[in-house]
């Protein structure tokens, strides 16, 4: 009886001692592991959405999250003229221009109206502000 419990006990510190020492790959892998999960973007840079586009950290937001986060202020309340989500009538005939046309304003902006290049989002990724327009078109017909 005593023999095992020193044998389990050598083993354990055996284990114990092996734990401690890491490889300079597991060091990477833990080092990567705690590292902030957000990155700050400030308005005009363009690193985040490029880390996203790359498959980086941070991943492409839903639709209907950038909608919520950068479209919303004006596209649920018809600031500024632009069209409101849900009013199918108002949405008509830019869906009839098609869904590239769409993804072309949203991106671009439209010249000479408040509806600025990705709604002024600029640190969406063009995925971004398309699935936006996809989500805008979906709930406007
Ligand atoms: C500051 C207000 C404002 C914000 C914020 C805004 N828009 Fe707009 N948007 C407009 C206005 C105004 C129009 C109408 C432009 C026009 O006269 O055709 C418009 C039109 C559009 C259109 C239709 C364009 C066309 O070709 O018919 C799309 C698509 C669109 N916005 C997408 C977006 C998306 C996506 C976002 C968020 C990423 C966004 N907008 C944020 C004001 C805004």
């Amino acid at each position: 009886m005593t023999r095992l419990v020193i044998t389990v006990l050598t083993l354990c510190a055996a284990m114990a001692a092996g734990a401690v020492q890491l490889s300079d790959k597991q060091r990477d892998e833990i080092a990567s592991r705690i590292k902030p999960v957000g990155e700050v973007c400030l308005q005009g840079d363009s690193s985040c959405a490029v880390a996203s586009a790359a498959g980086g950290a941070a991943e492409a937001r839903s639709g209907e999250e950038v909608y919520n986060a950068a479209c919303m202020a004006c596209h649920a309340t018809g600031a500024g003229g632009a069209p409101v989500v849900g009013d199918a009538a108002a949405w008509a005939d830019r869906i009839a221009k098609g869904m590239d046309a769409l993804h072309e304003s949203g991106i671009k902006g439209v010249p000479g109206t408040g509806m600025m290049a990705k709604g002024g989002c600029m640190n969406c990724s063009d995925e971004e502000v398309m699935a936006a327009v996809d989500f805008m078109v979906e709930n406007s017909q």
